[in-house]
C-alpha cells in the first residue's frame, strides 16, 4: 500500500531578537492571543503536518517549555550556537535521521503567515516537481532581506543576502521570505555542502537553492499573494505594525461573518476568541483569550472581555470582565468589574460600579448599584440594594453567602459571610447581617433611631443650620 509522503514542519526559533529589548524572548512576545512562535506553530496542524521540529537556542529552556505546552507533539532540537539558518536546519535534520518526504521551513518570527499561503507554496512545489521552492514577495523597501535572483528564463538561479549583494542586486525588490519547502533527502545532501564563506561567516540556508539549481535539480518560486504575510519583526515598532495588520485581518473576517464592529480600528479580537453573526462590538473594546460573544449581544464601548462568555442578547457596557459567564439578555455595567467564577443568569443585572467574584446570579436577579458581591449565590429575582457589601473575608478565610429567590436586601447592608438570607426574606437598609434570615422574615440589624430636640440651636448656634432650623420653627407652628 502506498502512503502519501510525510510532511514535516521545521520552525527556526533559535535567534536572539536583541532589538526587542525585552526580558521576554522575541519568539514569546504576544500578538492577539498567541505568541509570535505560537502563531507559527499553529500553521503545522492546519497544513496537516505529520511532524513538527522546533530549533531552539537563545533562551532554549523558556522557549522549549512554551513549545511543550502549546505543541506537545513537537520535537525541540537545540542549536547551542546560532551559526546561521543553514546550520539550524542541518542540526534539525541531524537530530531526526529518519525524516523523509517534504520539509516545510518556517520562521518563528513570521506570525502573519496563513496556512492557505503555505498550501499554495506546497502546491507549486509539487506541481513543479521541485527539489526546493521558496516563498518570495514583492516589496517596496527590500532593506536587509535576501534577494531573489532569477535567470533570463525567469527561473530561480539563487538567493543573495543583502550583505553579499552587488548594488544592482540590491535594487531587486523580490525578496526571500525565509519560508520554504524542500525535498528532505536533497535538502540533507545540499546542507552538507554549505560553506561559511560569506559576509556574515554563517551557513546560509538560502545557499541550498544555488547548490540544487547548479546540480540541475528543479527549484521553484511561489510569489506570495499578500506580501505582508511574510513580514518578520525585529523590534517593538515592527511588532506594533504586525499587530495592526493582524487586527485588521481578524476584524475583517468577523465582519464578513456577520459581526457588527462599530469601530474596527479600536476593536481588538484575539485569534482565540469567537463571535456569532449579529453580535455587536462598540468602540474601544477588546475580546480576548477564549471569550465568546453570542448573537445579538452588545459589547462596549470601552469594554474588555477576557475568557468571558456572553450569551445571546446580553449587554456589557464599559466593563472589565475576566473568567465570567454572562447569561442571555443579562445586562452589565457601566463601570463594573466581573471576576472569575461570576455566572449571571438570564435577564439578570449587574449595574454601575459593581464588582462580582465567584458570584452566581439567578435568572432576573439584580445587583444594580455600587456593590461588592464575593462568593455568593443569589436566587432568581432577588434584588440587592445600592451599596451592599458581601463581606466574604474574615481576614483568614473566604466564606459563602446565599440569598434566596426573590429576597430583597436593603441599601447599604453588609452581609457577613457565612450567612443565608432565605427565599422572599427582606433585610432592612443599613443592616449588618450576621445571623441567617429565614424565608419571609425581615432581618433588621441596626441601632434604633432617636431624635434630640433643639440640639442644633444649643450646640451649633450662629450657623446656617441653626438659622434654617429656627426659620422652620417659626413658619411651621400653625401646622403642628
Ligand atoms: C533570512 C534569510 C533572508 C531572508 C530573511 C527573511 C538566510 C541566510 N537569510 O535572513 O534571505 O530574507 O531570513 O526574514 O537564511 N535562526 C535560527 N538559527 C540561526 C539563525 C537564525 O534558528 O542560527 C532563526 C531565527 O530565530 C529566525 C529565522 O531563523 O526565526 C531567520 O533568521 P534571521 O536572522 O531573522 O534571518 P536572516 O538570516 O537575517
Ligand atoms: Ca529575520
Amino acid at each position: 500500500m502506498s502512503q502519501a509522503p510525510s510532511r514535516t514542519v521545521v520552525v527556526l526559533a533559535a535567534g536572539e531578537g536583541k532589538r526587542m529589548k525585552s526580558a521576554t524572548p522575541k519568539m514569546l512576545q504576544p500578538l492577539l492571543g498567541r505568541t509570535l512562535l505560537g502563531h507559527v506553530l499553529a500553521v503545522a496542524p492546519a497544513i496537516g503536518a505529520d511532524r513538527t521540529v522546533v530549533v531552539v537556542g537563545h533562551k532554549a529552556d523558556e522557549i522549549g517549555a512554551f513549545v511543550a505546552e502549546v505543541a506537545p507533539g513537537a520535537t525541540p532540537v537545540l542549536q547551542a550556537e546560532q551559526n546561521g539558518t543553514g546550520h539550524a536546519v542541518r542540526i534539525a535534520l541531524d537530530a531526526t535521521p529518519d525524516l523523509t518526504g517534504t520539509v516545510v521551513v518556517l520562521s518563528g518570527d513570521v506570525p502573519l503567515l496563513r496556512a492557505e499561503t503555505v498550501e499554495a507554496l506546497l502546491a507549486t512545489h509539487e506541481k513543479a516537481g521541485a527539489a526546493a521552492t521558496v516563498l518570495s514577495a514583492e516589496v517596496d523597501v527590500p532593506g536587509g532581506l535576501g534577494r531573489i535572483i532569477r535567470g533570463a528564463d525567469g527561473n530561480l538561479e539563487r538567493i543573495v543576502e543583502a550583505k553579499d549583494a552587488s548594488d544592482e542586486q540590491r535594487r531587486i525588490r523580490e525578496i526571500n521570505s525565509g519560508i520554504y519547502v524542500f525535498d528532505a533527502a536533497l535538502l540533507r545532501e545540499a546542507l552538507g555542502k554549505l560553506s561559511t564563506d560569506n559576509a556574515q561567516g554563517e551557513e546560509y540556508l538560502t545557499d541550498v537553492f544555488g547548490i540544487l539549481a547548479s546540480q540541475g535539480h528543479p527549484v521553484a518560486i511561489e510569489v506570495a499573494e499578500f506580501a505582508y504575510e511574510t513580514l518578520g519583526c525585529n523590534d517593538r515598532a515592527e511588532l506594533a505594525k504586525l499587530r495592526v495588520l493582524m487586527r485588521d485581518r481578524v476584524n475583517e473576517a468577523w465582519m464578513r461573518a456577520g459581526v457588527l464592529l462599530l469601530d474596527p480600528a479600536t476593536t481588538w479580537i484575539d485569534v482565540t476568541a469567537t463571535l456569532e453573526p449579529d453580535a455587536v462590538v462598540d468602540q474601544n473594546s477588546q475580546i480576548l483569550g477564549t471569550s465568546s460573544v453570542a448573537t445579538g449581544a452588545v459589547i462596549g464601548p470601552d469594554t474588555t472581555l477576557i475568557d468571558t462568555a456572553v450569551a445571546e442578547g446580553a449587554t456589557v457596557l464599559r466593563t472589565h470582565s475576566i473568567g465570567a459567564l454572562v447569561g442571555p439578555q443579562a445586562t452589565v455595567g457601566p463601570f463594573s468589574y466581573l471576576r472569575p467564577g461570576t455566572k449571571l443568569g438570564r435577564k439578570s443585572k449587574i449595574g454601575g460600579f459593581v464588582e462580582a467574584k465567584n458570584a452566581e446570579l439567578g435568572d432576573g436577579a439584580k445587583v444594580p448599584h455600587l456593590t461588592y458581591v464575593g462568593d455568593a449565590t443569589i436566587g432568581a429575582k432577588a434584588n440587592i440594594g445600592a451599596g451592599t457589601i458581601f463581606a466574604n473575608y474574615d481576614g483568614v478565610k473566604k466564606h459563602h453567602t446565599t440569598v434566596g429567590e426573590a429576597a430583597f436586601v436593603g441599601s447599604d447592608s453588609v452581609l457577613i459571610a457565612p450567612v443565608e438570607i432565605g427565599p422572599g426574606a427582606y433585610v432592612a437598609a443599613g443592616s449588618a447581617v450576621q445571623k441567617n434570615v429565614g424565608a419571609g422574615e425581615l432581618g433588621v440589624s441596626r441601632a434604633q433611631q432617636r431624635n434630640i430636640e433643639g440640639w442644633v440651636a444649643r450646640k451649633r448656634p450662629g450657623t446656617a443650620s441653626a438659622e434654617a432650623a429656627s426659620k422652620a420653627a417659626n413658619i411651621t407652628p400653625e401646622q403642628e
